[in-house]
């Protein structure tokens, strides 16, 4: 009787065991990393927002190599430290690949977990050049790099605005200074900088810092940095009576910009960013889906949803899992999404420059064109 009950013991926990396994391998895990919580958790949520929708379309025509496909969601709170803990613990939990982080500080230590682990990781976001000159095979972005946006800016400033007294404040932060620097470099002898400093992201006041520059008289303020600074930075300039525009980079260009700043404060702001998507036939779709289930859709909603779609269709290439195939097939495919043909270079960035030129009208955002 005794034999017989560990006998069945036994079977009991080898099936249990087995379910377990057998869970395991019914599941495609993919890891949405970026700031779920804290003061930028609204691009978290646009993250999301845009992988949850091509996640259920791929799950509703069946999955991927017959499997579902399970979204793990890592929240680095757009801390560097806790980028690399939430890599560690993606990696633990066995991610096919990565879809994030946000912000560029987060990005860069984290890849160097995901590169040791050999998964890949797509970046819809990060845009300091660093990312990607370090030679991991196996790290890419959706968007630009701020070399190209840093430039797109200056040439505005000197060609169409005709500026020749610049500001210059960054958050301390890879990309917040990188962008600026770069704005800054390629001014070149074209304008003045009349004050180049910095802030702490985090901080909430910064009129000790506005008020140095509003003695400068600077033409316009360029700010490198995200937009809870830039929201604050905007409408503390207002309050001092410093009434020269801002312009800033991607990580201002949201909703909650204008929301902190307050509307008539924030009204004049130039920013650079890709493209309007409503004028992109290919992201129609996707715009409709998101405006039902989500609301308006966010600036990196749409290059979450890209993203999280070519790791996919990736994975589906390379009939595997297997980082290094799907890795190679990242490499070697030309993707269709809803912004477009994407195909990387040896880098893993993009081709070509996607950087255009917005202004912040009646507390909206539209491309600038020349009035
Ligand atoms: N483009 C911003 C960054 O790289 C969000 O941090």
């Amino acid at each position: 009787m005794r034999r017989f009950i560990i006998f069945l013991t036994a079977i009991l926990l080898l099936a249990v065991l087995c379910s377990g396994c057998k869970k395991k391998e019914d599941v495609i895990k993919i890891g949405i990393a970026g700031p779920m919580t804290g003061a930028q958790a609204k691009m978290g949520m646009d993250f999301r927002n845009g992988v949850t929708i091509a996640a259920d379309e791929w799950n509703s025509r069946g999955g991927i190599l017959g499997k579902k496909i399970e979204i793990v969601i890592g929240d680095d709170q757009a801390d560097p430290k806790q980028a690399v803990a939430v890599a560690n613990k993606l990696v633990n939990e066995g991610v096919a690949g990565i879809i994030g982080h946000f912000n560029s500080s987060c990005s860069i230590p984290a890849s160097d977990v995901y590169n040791r682990a050999g998964i890949p990781m797509i970046t819809p976001a990060s845009t300091n050049p660093q990312l990607t000159e370090r030679g991991y095979r196996g790290v890419f972005r959706v968007c630009g790099r701020d070399d190209q946006q840093g430039k797109v800016a200056a040439e505005f400033i000197i060609n169409k605005l005709k500026i020749k007294r610049v500001a210059i404040i960054h958050d301390k932060t890879t990309y917040g200074q990188g962008l600026a620097d770069e704005f800054k470099k390629n001014l070149g002898s074209a304008a003045d900088v009349v004050y180049y400093g910095s802030i702490t992201q985090g901080d909430k006041d910064f009129k000790t810092v506005l008020a140095s520059i509003k003695e400068k008289k600077p033409e316009i303020i360029y700010f490198g940095g995200i937009y809870p600074e830039t929201g604050l930075l905007v409408k503390q300039s207002r309050e001092i009576g410093l009434n020269v525009p801002f312009m800033s980079g991607d990580g201002s260009i949201d909703p909650k910009f204008v929301e902190i700043a307050g509307e008539k404060a924030a009204d004049g702001t130039y920013l650079t960013f890709s493209p309007d998507p409503k004028n992109i036939p290919a992201a129609k779709d996707f715009m409709g889906k998101y405006n039902a289930k989500f609301g308006e859709i966010g600036p990196y909603s749409i290059y979450a949803y890209d993203a999280i779609n070519i790791l996919l269709n990736a994975i589906k290439e390379a009939g595997s899992t297997d980082g290094k195939a799907v890795i190679e097939k990242l490499h070697s495919m030309e993707f269709s999404g809803a912004l477009g043909k994407i195909r990387f270079t040896e880098k893993g960035d993009v081709t070509g420059s996607p950087y255009v030129i917005w202004i912040t009208k009646n507390g909206k955002f539209e491309e600038y064109r020349k009035p």
